[in-house]
């Protein structure tokens, strides 16, 4: 499995831990990073995309499947123009920079989240990571970027309404297989994992329906300073947890 030969390449021990097949990150802490040391909040943005870097690094060596990362909310327009037009210009650059190693690597990129209210240049570059990534087979990479687990729902139930209406969709065979293909992850895994950094301890609108079952990790590091000894963490977090979805676990007696 190239998963594997990447670990080799990192040299990562994996022994007894349980790896998640579908790791989901809430990128959190980047503001008080940066206040922390009496600097602008795009300076903590900015570190961030460092500590993305290692993730990505980290979810290949590992061998994780699929890795999904909150990069931009539905409610973070609410923040100041100068912040949200910064965070947009970041993303620009971590193309600029990355894309050749991303490619290089294996990582596939799909961006999940609403194309309304960005520009034609964000929507190109987009595009034009989908496209050039689409062949990678050693992770893929789901960008959660204007995107809101509510919007995600309702855009699924009214693709589900226009099937019903224009193309003889039978209601009744609307289930939660059916309803789960519908949303922007698709035929992707639901999440194994959902972590969040900062201390936070909300989803905040992210993967709404496909966390169900998901393990919920917080941990109190801020995202800048997400490192592999955070990582191994949380992975020995994971194993410990006994994953019952509804029914009974190992240790019941
Ligand atoms: C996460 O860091 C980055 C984004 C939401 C884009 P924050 O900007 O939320 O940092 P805090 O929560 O203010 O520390
Ligand atoms: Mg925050």
């Amino acid at each position: 499995m190239a998963g594997d030969l990447a670990a080799e390449k990192m040299s990562v021990r994996t022994d007894g831990l349980r790896i998640p097949g579908h790791l989901a990150v809430t990128m959190d802490g980047n503001g008080r990073w940066a206040a922390a040391r009496g600097r602008p909040r795009t300076d903590g943005h900015a570190e961030g995309i460092k500590a993305l870097r290692r993730l990505v690094e980290y979810a290949i060596a590992y061998g994780v499947g699929h890795l999904t990362i909150f990069s931009f909310s539905s409610e973070n327009w609410t923040r100041p123009a100068q912040e949200v037009s910064f965070l947009f210009s970041l993303m620009r650059r971590f193309v600029d920079s990355d894309l050749k190693r991303l490619i290089k690597n294996g990582v596939r990129v799909r961006f999940l989240g609403s194309r309304d209210r960005l520009d034609a240049g964000v929507l190109a570059l987009m595009d034009e990571v989908t496209g050039k990534t689409a062949r990678g087979e050693v992770l893929e990479l789901l960008v959660a970027f204007n995107y809101g687990g509510r919007q995600d729902i309702a855009d699924a139930a009214r693709a589900l309404a226009r099937q019903v209406r224009d193309q003889g969709l039978d209601p009744e065979a609307i289930t939660a297989e059916v309803f789960a293909a519908a949303l922007a992850t698709g035929t992707v895994p639901d999440p194994d994992v959902v972590l969040r950094t900062s201390g936070e301890q909300r989803l905040s609108n992210f993967l709404l329906w496909q966390s169900a079952y998901s393990e919920l990790i917080f941990i109190d590091t801020l995202w800048p300073d997400f490192d592999e000894s955070a990582f191994r963490d949380m992975l020995i977090e994971y194993t410990r947890r006994d994953r019952r979805f509804g029914g009974l676990g190992q240790d019941t007696p």
